[in-house]
């Protein structure tokens, strides 16, 4: 009764931890959206422009990226901004 509750609970919790972060990424799930700030990303159409304030090894006002390295930026965090 007890123990059944408690293992039922470290069960869902193991699942919700083994399913969050990084993997996200690969799951094909868009990332939050540039046009949440439209008049900052009006110029931004290529990868290198968004890493030269995005990327976290030359840091700016900007919110670094945790995956410099991903191609495609617009594939993810477009919006409507093709
Ligand atoms: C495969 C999809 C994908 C690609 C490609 C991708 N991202 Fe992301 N990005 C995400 C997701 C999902 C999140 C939110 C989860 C997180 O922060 O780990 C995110 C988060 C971010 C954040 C953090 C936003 C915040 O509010 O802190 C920044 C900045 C960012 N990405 C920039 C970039 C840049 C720059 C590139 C290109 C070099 C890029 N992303 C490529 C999916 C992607
Ligand atoms: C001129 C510098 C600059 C460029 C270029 C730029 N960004 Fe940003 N970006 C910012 C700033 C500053 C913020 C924070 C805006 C805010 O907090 O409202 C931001 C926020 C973001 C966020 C978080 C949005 C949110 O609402 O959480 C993402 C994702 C992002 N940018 C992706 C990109 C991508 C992809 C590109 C390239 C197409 C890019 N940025 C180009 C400066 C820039």
């Amino acid at each position: 009764m007890n123990i059944k509750k408690t293992l039922t609970t470290a069960l869902l919790l193991l699942l919700l931890a083994s399913s969050g972060c990084a993997y996200r990424h690969y799951l094909g799930m868009h990332g939050p959206s540039i046009t949440n700030s439209p008049d900052i990303h009006l110029d931004a159409k290529n990868d290198e422009q968004c890493l030269q304030c995005h990327n976290p090894a030359t840091p700016t006002d900007a919110p670094p990226t945790n995956h410099p390295r991903f191609k495609g930026c617009l594939k993810c965090h477009g919006g409507a901004v093709e």
